[in-house]
């Protein structure tokens, strides 16, 4: 692969799993526990927000008693010594990316540590819990609510996202289930333009079989694995 050409980094909940956040879709994750349908839609934000920004408050004070692991360092060591471009894109809306290092982030399913205004669209950095009515810095509606996308809205970016994606060298998924799309779909876009794909899951995910190459087992032993590999070739 010429070095010159973005790496393109996908990264999903198992990448922090081991860094103690539980993941959405395993038997006892957030989603067994929790109604999507309760806690991550525009309507669910409208019936009940009390509950919506309870769900996300307990999510943001997770961030403060965990810690990036082996996985997270790897990826912000390759950032530092790759000579080419690279782009991580997180479906993770914690922060343990850039707490490791990586500076080159596109979160496109928003960041617990943002708030976002409904009425104008501004954003501001928010630590603590989130109270329903909070009100915006910019305009003064009390109308802040996590800066998260939820199901039913679009991700963040995802011009920038494909347009670099477009012009990779290299596509790595890792821990995520390749369940939600347009994430899911990245696979299959740099499959139809020849781009090489690498998965590094705990287990096959829903698009294993569209990868090139798929490592299974636990991010924190194969990503530096996979980082130390790549630096020395
Ligand atoms: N190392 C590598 N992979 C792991 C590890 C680990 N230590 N632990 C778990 N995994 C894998 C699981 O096997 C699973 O395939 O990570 C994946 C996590 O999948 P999900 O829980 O579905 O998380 P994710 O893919 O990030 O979910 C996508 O769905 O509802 C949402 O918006 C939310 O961004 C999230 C999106």
């Amino acid at each position: 692969m010429p070095k010159t050409h973005p790496i393109v980094i996908l990264t999903g909940a198992g990448i922090s799993a081991e860094s103690g956040l539980e993941t959405f879709r395993s038997a006892d994750g957030l989603w067994a526990n929790h109604r999507i349908e309760d806690v991550c839609t525009p309507e669910a934000l409208a019936r009940d927000p009390a509950l919506v920004h309870h769900f996300y408050n307990q999510r943001r004070a997770a961030l403060a008693s965990v810690a990036p692991n082996a996985a997270h360092q790897a990826l912000a060591r390759l950032e530092q010594a790759w000579p080419g471009e690279l782009l991580i894109v997180t479906q993770n809306v914690d922060d343990l990316h850039e707490r490791a290092g990586s500076r080159r982030i596109i979160h496109m399913h928003g960041a617990l540590n943002s708030a976002l205004c409904a009425a104008c669209g501004e954003r501001q950095p928010w630590q603590g819990d989130l109270p329903p009515g909070a009100p915006c810095a910019a305009c003064a509606a009390p109308m802040l609510r996590p800066d998260i996308v939820f199901f039913g809205e679009i991700p963040y970016h995802m011009d920038r996202i494909e347009a670099t994606l477009a012009r990779a060298g290299l596509f790595v998924s890792i821990g995520t289930s390749g369940a939600v799309y347009p994430a899911a779909g990245f696979v299959r876009m740099a499959g139809a333009l020849g781009i090489p794909t690498l998965e590094i899951n705990l287990e096959p995910s829903a698009g294993s079989g569209w990868f090139d190459e798929c490592r299974h087992g636990p991010a924190g032993a194969l990503v530096p694995a996979w980082v130390d590999a790549l630096l020395a070739g």
